[in-house]
């Protein structure tokens, strides 16, 4: 009898993260890591206060499945003066252990085999597998590079959507191309919604990283749209805690809530309780933390940008987000996957291949990306390294 294959079907049609995979190629080389997209500054210094006084305050046991009473209240705030829906903390709120178990939970909960899932692509790695993990079918609509933005095209989304088609997938502000979704084109994906009665699942953990007086629509707020969205977020990015694993699901459906609330049960029972306390406090900074955020990031973009002028990288200015994707320079590869290697290992600035956000590699090609949220004594590093590429340009 020959072996049975140990693993499923289901996960033989994926691989690991390309980009947590850079993380290890990295930390191979001692390189700087601007492949895996988390701040190397502190978070801000209350929320730290909150956890500590959450672990001495007694909230060390399970929260409520589909999370804490404080921070579900918390966000229904937040959810009303930023994003501009009014949520029920006891209906509409699941807490899970980041946005990217929202997601999954989220698709586990409405995706039945067959589904189709439009998904923009470059995406954010984890859609593909989310999506094939519930054994449903991904349909990519591209973003092209035109001018200095990404766009979609009007008739190339509407052809993606059918009668087949479940969700479509959103990231506004996007990564990896820092495009930020206008409020025009949010109305486009939603009246497509609404004609092939079709889900939005948008994800916003940049929602407050935004630039050049971009704003942020959520197409939750958007006319037909409440109750056919799932929004998901996290504190990951807004509060520079990528670690805590803290984020969740809003969905106004009430049998969707239902449904993300069986998934997320079995699949993680919850997230941290003593975190989720400490986000409850996060959730509810002023106004002023997140300018002071927006403004931190302007400055950290902009250095970023000017770092990659100079060795004569070619990029596409992001509106949001904490990601450039750039073109290279030739220094006689064959692929975007090699000079990666050679930068991480030659020079020692680690970025991540453009195939990562592609579901066939030879479509990354012209592309790698960096993240930005770094100090200034970081971005110092970066310039010096990187300018050693003078060396190997052809
Ligand atoms: C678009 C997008 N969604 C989700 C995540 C994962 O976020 P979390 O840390 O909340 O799981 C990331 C992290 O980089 C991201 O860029």
């Amino acid at each position: 009898m020959s072996p049975k294959q140990r693993y499923s079907k289901r996960v033989s049609l994926f691989t690991e993260s390309v980009i947590r995979e850079m993380t290890r190629v990295n930390n191979m080389y001692d390189g700087i890591n601007l492949a895996q997209g988390f701040p190397d500054f502190d978070p801000p210094r209350p929320l730290i206060e909150a956890a500590k006084d959450a672990l001495d305050g007694g909230f060390n046991q399970y929260a409520i499945t589909w999370g804490a009473p404080s921070l579900r209240q918390a966000l229904a705030e937040k959810f009303g003066w930023y994003n501009g829906v009014e949520i029920d903390p006891e209906r509409h709120i699941t807490i899970a252990c980041g946005g990217t178990e929202a997601m999954l939970s989220a698709m586990l909960a409405t995706v039945d085999p067959g589904d189709e899932i439009i998904v923009f692509e470059p995406f954010y790695e984890n859609y593909g597998p989310d999506t094939l993990l519930c054994q449903g079918k991904p349909v990519y609509v591209q973003l092209y590079e035109r001018g200095d933005e990404f766009v979609f095209d009007d008739d190339e989304l509407r052809r993606a959507f059918s009668g087949k088609t479940k969700a479509i997938v959103i990231n506004t502000p996007h990564n990896p191309t820092g495009k930020v979704f206008s409020r025009a084109e949010l109305e486009t994906i939603g009246e497509l919604c609404q004609e092939y009665d079709a889900l939005a699942i948008t994800d916003e953990p940049y929602e407050h990283i935004l630039y050049d007086g971009e704003t942020h629509c959520s197409i939750a707020s958007l006319p037909g749209m409440g109750e056919r969205t799932i929004t998901i977020n996290s504190v990951s990015k807004t509060y520079s805690v990528t670690g805590w694993r803290v984020g969740w699901c809003i969905a106004l459906d009430e049998g969707i809530t239902t449904g993300i609330r069986r998934a997320h049960d079995f699949v993680t029972v919850g997230a941290a309780a003593p975190l989720q306390e400490a986000a409850a406090v996060g959730l509810r900074f002023p106004q002023s933390y997140y300018d002071e955020l927006a403004a931190g990031y302007v400055e950290r973009r902009d250095t970023m940008l000017s770092i990659l002028g100079e060795m004569g990288f070619d990029y596409v200015t992001p509106k949001g987000a904490y990601y450039v994707m750039t073109h290279y320079p030739d220094c006689g590869f064959e692929d975007e996957n090699e000079f990666s290697i050679f930068l991480s290992s030659e020079i020692g600035v680690t970025p991540v291949p453009g195939r990562a956000f592609y579901h066939r590699a030879e479509m990354g090609k012209p592309y790698i990306r960096f993240a930005f949220p770094k100090t200034p004594e970081t971005f110092a590093r970066v310039r010096e390294r990187l300018s050693r590429l003078a060396e190997f340009r052809r």
